[in-house]
């Protein structure tokens, strides 16, 4: 059974082919056409360029993932398409482009919640092309699932399929908005966050001492605009640290301390609230080598498994949608069919 997985719900146009055979999952090929220069100049997504790309983009993506497998549409079996949450016209184009295929072909079109394509994103691995071996065995349910993005931070327990508990997650900005935010108040490029690691290098961690949110033990909700605004207020006192290279180092690295140390206290403070000692982390955030690192190391303090995923599967893919749809095909809950696009779907169930 082949599977055409699609996503439009932000910023980046992308497609990816699944082959299901025997109760195992493959994900033959993923391409991601990304508009990061396009926003850049405006600091952020503008949602009327995302969507006019999306249009522009999604049918070329599709016919060359075919062609790249000699495949014609009329070999595919079933189209996996991200139902939400995400900008609602970036959304439809997926959505109308899925279920044309979907009626043109005779085939069902299944919805994908984007959150819960990053949930599982670790246990997929792209290099070696196989998701899972027989279904979902490698998926270790319970887990914590840490989604970590420009559009989220949240803390989801995860019991199994369709089965999922919001613990939770930022009241303001998203950890990757925060690093967006912080890069322009440097004026660094969109996206903050490679920009802010790359300086963070050669600063000092220590340097500056700003503000964590909700430091009380059972609150695992975030909030990273006070930050924000001490950053902002750092700088406006004192302008001059921003022609310093050495200075914007230090407020980098500090920023990143502060926002890694955060992350990596609650998610944490969860596994060993839930005593659930298997972790799953995800999203562009992800990227980041400190957090990863710090992951790394307070997960074997804890001994907590920890689940990262691959770089190429951080940040948005179709890979994910494809996957998640052909994993519920073969493991029992069916996937969603007959839905309507929403841009704020839930997590939870
Ligand atoms: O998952 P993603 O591609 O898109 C969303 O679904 O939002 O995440 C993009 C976000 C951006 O905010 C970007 O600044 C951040 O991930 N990001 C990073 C790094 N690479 C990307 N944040 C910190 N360090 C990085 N190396
Ligand atoms: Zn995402």
């Amino acid at each position: 059974m082949y599977l055409l997985g699609i996503e439009t719900s932000c910023d980046e146009t992308a497609v990816a082919l699944a082959q299901v055979t025997d109760g195992s999952v493959k994900i033959l090929s993923s391409l991601v056409s990304s508009q990061m220069r396009l926003h850049q100049p405006f600091g952020g997504v503008v949602p009327e360029l995302a969507t006019r790309e999306h249009l522009r983009n999604l049918p070329a993506l599709a016919a060359q993932i075919l062609a790249d497998n000699n495949l014609c549409a009329r070999s595919l079996d079933a189209i996996a398409v991200t139902q939400g949450p995400g900008l609602a016209p970036a959304l439809l184009v997926g959505h109308s482009y899925a279920h044309g295929l979907g009626v043109a072909l005779g085939k069902p079109v299944y919805g994908v919640n984007h959150l819960e394509g990053h949930l599982f994103s670790p246990f997929m691995n792209l290099s070696a092309s196989t998701v899972a071996a027989g279904s979902d065995r490698r998926i270790p349910f319970p887990f914590i699932g840490l989604v970590v993005s420009g559009g989220h931070t949240l803390l989801v327990h995860t019991r199994d399929w369709n089965d999922y508990h919001k613990l939770g997650g930022t009241v303001d900005d998203a950890a990757g908005e925060a690093f967006d935010k912080v890069a322009r108040l440097l004026n660094l490029p969109y996206p903050g966050g490679p920009q802010i690691e790359q300086r963070a290098k050669e600063g000092d961690p220590k340097a500056f001492d700003f503000p964590q949110s909700f430091p009380e033990r059972d609150n695992f909700n975030f909030s990273f605009s006070g930050l924000k605004t001490a950053v902002r207020y750092t700088l406006e006192k004192n302008p001059a640290l921003l022609q310093d290279a050495s200075s914007v180092a230090n407020v980098c690295a500090s920023f990143q301390r502060a926002v890694v140390e955060v992350l990596v206290r609650k998610t944490v403070a969860a596994c060993n609230k839930t005593q659930i000692k298997a972790l799953s982390v995800s999203g562009g955030v992800v990227c980041n080598r400190t957090l990863r690192a710090a992951l790394e190391q307070e997960c074997a303090k804890n001994k907590i498994a920890l689940h990262v995923a691959d770089p190429a599967l951080c940040t948005d893919n179709a890979a994910m949608v494809a996957a998640i749809a052909a994993f519920k095909l073969c493991s029992g809950p069916a996937p969603t069919q007959k839905f309507e696009i929403n841009p704020n779907l839930p997590i939870s169930y």
